[in-house]
């Protein structure tokens, strides 16, 4: 059975959050919202609770999760052999959508971190979170609250279509905030090493950090052998249409036209201002929000991406955004999501579509 608790996103009822931290404190698994995506959430000291996690999103145990904590005593439970420096940035930039891979405390258990000596740990910037943390006095691991499938979720309706039934309790507080996941960085290397692009830009992390490494992958323009966080070997979404994204713009509408005279239904995932263009070709858009406010784009792209599944399209076309700030980030899920079918020519798209 899971039970579904609407609590009010900025000044949550404690009666609920009491609640749901019991179902945590018991070894039970809690849906919650954060600052980024929804979280399912388990005490992350405990290894049957995280188990249940696993089972839960049909996730492989070797790909580590990530614990959220709500006070810096938390961390050093959690965390050990923390530079003097990282201390003094997590206390600037928590609470927040960074998370910080360092070395791990014997007290958590194998099975939160797949196996690794290392843990991804961060503090979100959301009263839900926060709330349920401190009632709950664990640490809590929360991969996104998605089945392993599917993009994460941003709404709890999305939850409630992969999880009902798996879960102990959902905490509904309507839309997530930035709509991306966290940002990960490895701090036991230095300089440290970006594993996953997120809403705390590569731009603030170079002005707080100086020098950091960030490998191709990070951008989510080709797969690679060797993992960078071991998350990244599996594909997170898995469309169930043909995606494809095309990163020259100039090129958009013969994409869309040939693909159409070789008779597949598209539908077009594309900002406000790009989707006004196509208003008289009568093909179906789904629309991201304006581009001069990436943020709007970023909360609603993993929208985006469960409407074109459930659409009666054959193929869903996307094009490209900037790079900067949160655009890394919504590059990076788009590229992975469409399996890294990125189109620079009309040649392009016959090596990822029968012609
Ligand atoms: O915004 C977020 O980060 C959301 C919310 C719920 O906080 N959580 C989230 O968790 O996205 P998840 O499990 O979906 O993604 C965690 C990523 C995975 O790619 C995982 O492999 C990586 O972080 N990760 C976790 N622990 C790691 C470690 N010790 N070393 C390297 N990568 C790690
Ligand atoms: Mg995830």
């Amino acid at each position: 059975m899971t039970e579904v608790l609407k609590v009010d996103p900025l000044y949550p009822e404690l009666d609920k959050i009491k609640k749901a931290a019991s179902v945590i404190k018991a070894g039970g698994t809690v849906v919650f919202p954060t600052e980024t995506v929804y979280g399912l959430g388990a005490n992350a000291l405990d290894a049957e609770a995280v188990k249940k996690i696993f089972i839960a999103k049909n996730r492989p145990m070797d790909n580590p999760l990530i614990v959220h904590i709500s006070n810096i005593d938390q961390l050093y439970e959690v965390a050990k052999d923390i530079p003097e420096k990282i201390i003094n940035i997590v206390k600037i930039v928590w609470p927040g959508p960074l998370t910080f891979v360092l070395k791990k405390t014997d007290k958590v258990p194998k099975e939160t971190t797949g196996g690794l000596d290392t843990i991804a740990v961060r503090m979100p910037a959301h009263p839900v979170a926060l709330a349920l943390i401190n009632e709950s006095d664990v640490p809590i691991a929360a991969p996104s609250a998605n089945l392993a499938t599917k993009p994460s979720p941003t709404k709890a309706e999305h939850v409630i279509d992969d999880l009902f039934g798996k879960v102990d309790v959902v905490l509904d507080s309507g839309e997530t905030f930035f709509g991306v996941e966290s940002t990960v960085i490895n701090v036991t290397v230095d300089p440290p090493v970006l594993l996953r692009p997120g809403p705390f830009s590569v731009e603030e992390l170079e002005r707080i950090f100086g020098k950091i490494i960030i490998p191709e992958q990070a951008k989510g323009t080709g797969e690679f052998s060797v993992a960078l966080a071991p998350g990244m070997k599996y594909k997170h979404y898995a469309p169930t249409k043909k995606f494809l994204v095309v990163e020259n713009r100039g090129i958009l509408r013969d994409v869309i036209k040939e693909l159409r005279e070789k008779g597949y239904r598209v539908v077009f995932l594309c900002a406000h201002e790009v989707c006004k263009q196509f208003q008289e070709e009568k093909i179906e858009i789904i629309e991201l929000g304006s581009e001069n406010n990436l943020y709007e784009i970023s909360r609603n792209l993993f929208d985006s991406f469960r409407k074109l599944d459930k659409s009666n399209a054959d193929i869903g076309i996307i094009h490209s955004v900037s790079e900067r700030g949160i655009g890394l980030a919504i590059m990076n899920r788009t590229r992975k999501a469409s399996g890294f079918s990125s189109i620079y020519s009309i040649e392009d798209v016959w090596k990822y579509v029968g012609n």
